[in-house]
Order: C-alpha cells, then sequence, then structure tokens
C-alpha cells in the first residue's frame, strides 16, 4: 500500500527546546495512524508541520509520493488536509456556521450562498450525527460542541487527511466512542487519519499503526496489532507506569468545608444552570460529580469559585457564608481552583509560566516586599514548582503559551495544588495530561485529601470519577439526581442517572 504521508528526517527547534529532532513518520492510505508521547513530546509541533503552519528547519514531507512545501495552512488545505487543532482556533464571537464556512464559502454570484452551506452541513451533521447549533456564537458553546464544530468545518472541506489532536481529552465517553465511530466510517471512505490521544485503550480500539515520541524523537513505531497498552505506556514514558492511586482509608473529619444550600444560577447562553442544589464536602473527603457534560458543570465550579453569582441559595467555605464574597476573598479564605478551560480562565496566556505559577502569592512574602517584587525567590519557587509537577520547560521565563497543551494544564495544577486549599475544586485535572502526569496529579489529590482537604473533583471521565471519589453525586440538567458512597453503584447504574432515565427520591438536603 502507498503511503499517503510522509514526514522525512523533520527538525524543528524553538528556543531553548528541539521539539522535532530528525523525525519520520510514515502514513499509509487509508490507515488510522496513532501518534503518541509524553507532553512536550513533539506530536502537535509535528503536525503543525503537516499542515502548513510551521516550516521545518529541516527535513521534508511528501504526500501520495510527491514531495510538498507549504507556505500557509492554505496550501495544506488545498491537498486535502484538515486538522482538528488540540486548542481551537476558532472566532469566538463568530456563529458556528460562519467559523465552518470561513475560507470555503460557497458564493452565488458575488454573494455569500449560505443557503447552500447550510444544506451541506445539516447533511454532513445528519450523516455522521454531530449535532450544533448554526446560529450559535462560538463564545456562548461547550468544549464539547466546539470540537464537533472543528470536526464538522473538516469534513466540510472534503478532507483526504485529517489530523486530529487530542479530539477525544475534552469529550464524554459516550461523544468519544460517537468520534471513534466517525473516524472508522471516513476510513472506510478512503480518508486517512492522524489520531493523538494519551489514552491508550482509545489507541488499541482504532489505530491500525502507531509511532511513539519522547523528547522529540520517535521511540517506537509498528502495527497496533502486535501493541498492549503495558508495551505501549513503555514506549512513551520509558519505563513501567503504575496507574494505582495509594488512597489511605477514609477518614473524613467532621467539618464541612464545603456547603451549598438551594443554589441556582441564572440561565446564560450556551450553559445549563444549576437548580436548587444543595451539596457537602467535609473534610479529607473527594466528592466526585459524574454526568454528561453540559449538564451544569460548568457552573457548580464558578459558583463555588465565585466566578458566576448564585441567583439564590448560599455557599460555604468553613461554615461561613460566601455567597456575596469575590473570588479574592474566597482563595483567601483557601479556596482553589482548576477551571475546565486552562486557556481561557486558568491562565494569563500572555504572561510567563512563572507569573501564572505565582499569580496567588506574588504580593506576599517572601516574594515581595513593600511592593517589590524578589525576583529571586519567584524564580526559585516556579523552578521548584516545574520540577514537582513534571513541567516541561527549559525557563519558566518563557510564555506559559511556548508551552505544549499537557504542560499548560500542569502549570495550573501545579499553582492551584500547592497553595494549600481547605477546598479544591479540580474541574478536568488530567484533561490532556500524558499517563505519567496523570498518575502524579491523581496521586496528589488523593495526598490533599487525606491531609484533611475537601475536594469537589468534576470529570468528564467517570472513570476517574469512580476511582478517587468517596462520594459520587450524579448531575443532570442542573439538578443533582443521585448521590452513593464509594463502590455503592458501578458504572452502568450511575450511568443510567446520568442520562436521566432514574433519579433518587430523597436526597441530602431535600
Ligand atoms: N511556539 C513555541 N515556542 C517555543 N516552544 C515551543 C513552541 N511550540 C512548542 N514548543 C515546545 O516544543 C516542545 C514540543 O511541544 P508540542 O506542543 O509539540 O508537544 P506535544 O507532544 O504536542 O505535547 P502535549 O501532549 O502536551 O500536547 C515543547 O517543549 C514545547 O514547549
Ligand atoms: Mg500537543
Amino acid at each position: 500500500m502507498a503511503f499517503a504521508i510522509e514526514l522525512l528526517n523533520i527538525t524543528k527547534g524553538f528556543p531553548g527546546v528541539i521539539a522535532n529532532n530528525d523525525v519520520s513518520v510514515h502514513i499509509k492510505e487509508g490507515e488510522i495512524h496513532g501518534l503518541l508521547g509524553e507532553n512536550g513530546a513533539g506530536k502537535s509541533t509535528i503536525m503543525n508541520i503537516l499542515y502548513g503552519m510551521s516550516k521545518p528547519d529541516e527535513g521534508k514531507i511528501c504526500l501520495f509520493g510527491q514531495a510538498v512545501e507549504f507556505q500557509s495552512p492554505m496550501d495544506a488545505i488545498r491537498q486535502g488536509i484538515g486538522m482538528v487543532h488540540q486548542h481551537f482556533m476558532l472566532m469566538p464571537d463568530e456563529t458556528v456556521l460562519r467559523n465552518i464556512i470561513l475560507g470555503w464559502t460557497p458564493k452565488k454570484g458575488i454573494c455569500i450562498d449560505e443557503k447552500r452551506a447550510v444544506a451541506e452541513i445539516n447533511d454532513i451533521m445528519e450523516q455522521y450525527g454531530l449535532k450544533v447549533n448554526l446560529k450559535a456564537k462560538i463564545n456562548q458553546i461547550s468544549v464539547g460542541e466546539k470540537q464537533r464544530v472543528e470536526i464538522i468545518k473538516a469534513l466540510y472541506r472534503k478532507v483526504k487527511i485529517l489530523i486530529l489532536d487530542e479530539p477525544t481529552a475534552v469529550l464524554t465517553p459516550a461523544e468519544t466512542d460517537s468520534l471513534l465511530d466517525i473516524m472508522r466510517r471516513l476510513k472506510e471512505q478512503g480518508c486517512t487519519l492522524i489520531f493523538i490521544t494519551h489514552k491508550l485503550r482509545e489507541v488499541m480500539d482504532v489505530t491500525d499503526n502507531v509511532t511513539v515520541m519522547r523528547k522529540g524523537v520517535v521511540t517506537g513505531f509498528g502495527p497496533t496489532s502486535e501493541m498492549d497498552i503495558t508495551k505501549l505506556s513503555r514506549l512513551i514514558v520509558g519505563k513501567e507506569v503504575s496507574t494505582k492511586i495509594p488512597m489511605e482509608k477514609f477518614h473524613p473529619g467532621d467539618k464541612k468545608v464545603l456547603e451549598m444550600k438551594h443554589v441556582s444560577t441564572a440561565r446564560r447562553p450556551g450553559r445549563m444552570p444549576l437548580k436548587d442544589v444543595s451539596l457537602v464536602i467535609n473534610e479529607g473527603e473527594i466528592v466526585g460529580v459524574a454526568g454528561v457534560d453540559g449538564n451544569g458543570q460548568t457552573d457548580l465550579g464558578e459558583v463555588i469559585a465565585g466566578l458566576i453569582p448564585a441567583e439564590s441559595g448560599a455557599v460555604f467555605l468553613d461554615e461561613k457564608d460566601v455567597t456575596r464574597d469575590s473570588i479574592r476573598k474566597r482563595r483567601k479564605k483557601g479556596l482553589s481552583h482548576v477551571p475546565e478551560d486552562r486557556l481561557k480562565t486558568g491562565a494569563a496566556r500572555d504572561c510567563t509560566i512563572s507569573e501564572n505559577l505565582m499569580l496567588n502569592m506574588y504580593n506576599e512574602k517572601p516574594y515581595s516586599n513593600k511592593s517589590v517584587m524578589n525576583q529571586k525567590e519567584v524564580l526559585q519557587t516556579s523552578e521548584e514548582l516545574c520540577e514537582k509537577y513534571l513541567v516541561k520547560t527549559p525557563d519558566s521565563n518563557y510564555t506559559i503559551g511556548t508551552l505544549s497543551g499537557g504542560n499548560m494544564q500542569k502549570v495550573v495544577v501545579a499553582r492551584e495544588f500547592s497553595s494549600s486549599p481547605r477546598l479544591l475544586i479540580a474541574a478536568q485535572p488530567t484533561r490532556g495530561v500524558d499517563i505519567g502526569a496523570t498518575q502524579y496529579i491523581r496521586t496528589k489529590i488523593a495526598e490533599l485529601r487525606d491531609s484533611g482537604k475537601g475536594i469537589l473533583l468534576i470529570s468528564a471521565e467517570l472513570e476517574e470519577v469512580m476511582a478517587m471519589s468517596d462520594k459520587i453525586v450524579v448531575i443532570y440538567e442542573g439538578e443533582i439526581v443521585a448521590q452513593f458512597k464509594r463502590g455503592e453503584a458501578d458504572e452502568y447504574e450511575i450511568g443510567e442517572y446520568m442520562l436521566g432515565s432514574k433519579r433518587q427520591e430523597v436526597l441530602y438536603g431535600n
């Protein structure tokens, strides 16, 4: 079988780091090719090169046997390459429709033929079971929906080669299953797919061949049928990785770290508001929120953190009413928050890694004295945090935007976990994070719980919620519809509550 893509001896450097060092990847026509590797291994870099977004320092690209040189993504798009980026490239103030047809607009005379575009997009949505409201603005839709927009956009351009850079990181298990189905269907139709993911089960499930990278070089490749999860993780990390989370026995304290009493939030475009939510988290307890994305999880995290107000009801931190307190005040009282959208609310994009790590503490001793920053202390602490939380960067003085996706997430986690919280809200804490660092973050959450902190774990991964939580609440259409202790229900039962086909009669606080 001919190769659809040959990436030959690609080298690409950035200041202080060689992101790709003589990397060669061969991808057969009509296959699903898994591209794997730790955070910062160089996966997005080489795919950006293939998509014409950046130029390699050395090496060449062949498409269907022909050498090509792209000056911009437009050249790649013309050759039938589509890319769903790790961090979406959509225009937030424009509608879904405009985003999809941008640069690819059907015309009627000199006017845009929107009707034709809508008909074609509706066809695609129907054919692949992808649903989004074309009239909604991007800034009003959930991350899962943005993902769908990116995929529809690629399909609309009739791609022959589709690059998917961690598409499942933001999807729920059901959405993931349907994306994997879409990928299989595209393959049947002759499309060649490159699939980046940290979830090895997905790799085993859907790919034909894999290439594994570590620190900018290829460490292994071959047919998926000759791989298994242990072999893959060894190629990715370079050694065995355990997936056990060391959790001490559950010893919750009596004190309530968080209490929500009948909290409702206002309706916002693209958001599911909370309806009469009551919830308690004790000291030394992890409460996990299970639910299909878009059922109020975002409002739940944000109303506790103070990013949005409660319309009615009250929020208590350490038994003190904080309902009207500002974000800063709540944080002073011991609240930490890893928000679900690391780029929007988790990090200041134009600031350095060090500044992002110190956002909580820069104005406190020993980091500043009488409004003068002590750069030495700041740098030392940042470097320590980067090392501890496995943030891969040559220097914490680089802007956070130069980091790979997973490493940005680790910066946010490092800042929030290290501020000795009383209550930690961890929304999708391991999203986009590689297997080694995921294990580290989960272990840290367990440690925080064992040292008496209260933790609210919001995760689209039911497996993560079930493995970590002492108590599980199920959220459906903005309401808490069920509550279980660890081990009381299996994933199928929880699934029924998540889909709204069942609800418990009596819940805490009602
Ligand atoms: N624009 C840039 N400027 C400076 N350094 C960069 C830039 N883009 C990437 N890098 C660096 O190149 C290396 C590879 O990054 P890349 O984004 O390709 O990793 P990745 O394998 O996609 O990781 P992840 O799984 O976290 O997404 C990292 O060390 C990153 O910090
Ligand atoms: Mg990446």
